[in-house]
């Protein structure tokens, strides 16, 4: 990563904005080839901003274009601190950005937005002075309450993914975004104070779900706001972005043990379907049962490790080599159909139980078993 570059020294940058003082702000803007965005932006923050609260403002940039030497450029005639913060690796995308943003802040407030004015400028201090009033940590510019309006979301598809977006999230978490009409929005007021950046994992656009699940509840006050068309260029999400997002959600959802128990299970029972279809294949190819019981199980497992790596405990597979963790996934798995017999005899001979709950209670006992053995033994944190 390049490191921030600042016109001035870090100390006069600050005294000279005043950008330390209580109830100053930073705004933070991830950047991806926004050149033809950023002088108007600059234009309509100087407009906005200075005169009711001192800022500075901080690109944080993955830009392939000159954006940041642009940016750099305007700002020598900006009236407050503007500072680019080129990634040579964008870690998190859109994500990512906006927390090295976070972190580069000095500011009480950070307000983030985007760099191609669908954002209006104008709503910085609102944002501010709404926090402050309602000693709120967050407050969401929301195009979903009154006055609020997403009138440059251009297009069907695009309402209907947005749409589709918000509920899934609403539906995923209904306590944790109670208080949050519009958890897909990008234009939010966050005190600096509030946010334990070291926690987060960004992925992707939604940086605001993030900062409002990843630990804790944060209070939250809204205003309201309209979604402005794109100034010039165009956006940069896509399908990719959309995948990352689900890929978020899971990720977010599963953060406590309970939750990644239920995931566990879930994947487990789809597994009966590649189980099944090689046990049919495998019979009917005409090997005797035993041993197509046997290989077909290899089946289930492969298909539930991808699922597994892919979804649950993604961000946990870089402590150990993938060779490592399919040998030991694979070993605890067939582990499991080994246990189960001796368990259920025990269960019959030692505590008297009949069959079948012998056998629901083993199913039950080497699930967990096996679930609390994947956690430690191939995705130890
Ligand atoms: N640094 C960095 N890295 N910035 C990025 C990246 C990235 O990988 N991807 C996008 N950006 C920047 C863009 O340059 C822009 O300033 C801002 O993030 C938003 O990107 P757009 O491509 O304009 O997003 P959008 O308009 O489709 O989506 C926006 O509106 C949605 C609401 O409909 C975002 O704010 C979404 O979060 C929001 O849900
Ligand atoms: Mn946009």
């Amino acid at each position: 990563m390049t490191l921030p570059e600042y016109g001035t020294e870090a100390g006069a940058r600050l005294e000279g904005a005043g950008v330390a003082e209580p109830g100053a702000v930073t705004v933070v803007v991830p950047t991806f080839n926004e050149q033809d965005n950023v002088a108007e932006l600059l234009r309509r923050i100087t407009e906005a901003v200075p005169g009711r609260l001192p800022c500075e403002v901080v690109f944080v940039d993955d830009s392939t274009d000159s954006t940041p030497r642009v940016i750099r450029e305007l700002a020598q005639d900006c009236p407050f601190p503007v500072s680019v913060l080129h990634r040579d690796e964008p870690a998190g995308g859109l994500g990512g950005a906006v927390v090295e943003g976070i972190k580069a802040a000095t500011s009480d407030w950070v307000v983030v937005m985007d760099g191609d004015l669908q954002h209006p400028p104008s709503l910085i201090p609102e944002l501010v002075a709404r926090g402050e009033a309602d000693g709120a940590q967050l407050v969401v510019a929301s195009r979903y309450v009154k006055g609020g309006s997403r009138a440059g979301l251009s297009g069907g598809y695009r309402v209907a993914v947005s749409r589709a977006s918000t509920w899934l999230a609403k539906g995923l978490f209904p306590r944790g975004l109670s208080g949050v009409s519009d958890p897909m929005s990008g234009f939010f007021a966050i005190r600096r104070a509030a946010v334990r950046t070291e926690g987060l994992r960004p992925d992707g656009y939604k940086i605001l779900l993030e900062l409002a699940l990843r630990d804790g509840r944060l209070r939250v006050a809204e205003t309201p706001f309209v979604f402005q068309e794109r100034f010039a260029g165009e956006s940069k999400s896509s399908l990719r972005e959309g995948l990352r997002y689900l890929r978020h959600l899971v990720e977010l959802r599963t953060a406590s043990a309970m939750a990644r128990m239920v995931v566990f299970g879930l994947i487990g029972l789809t597994g009966f379907v590649p189980n099944l279809l090689a046990l049919s294949a495998l019979t009917g190819a005409g090997l005797h049962y035993l041993p197509a019981e046997v290989l077909a199980n290899q089946a289930g497992v492969v298909w539930n490790f991808l699922l597994i790596e892919g979804l649950l405990f993604r961000d946990r597979r870089r402590h150990r080599h993938w060779a490592d963790r399919t040998a030991r996934f694979a070993l605890l798995a067939n582990a499991d159909l080994v246990l189960r017999i001796p368990l259920i005899a025990l269960f019959v001979q030692e505590w008297g139980l009949a069959a079948l709950p012998a056998t629901a209670l083993a199913l039950v006992t080497t699930f967990v078993l096996r679930f609390a053995g994947t956690e430690a033994l191939v995705y130890a944190r």
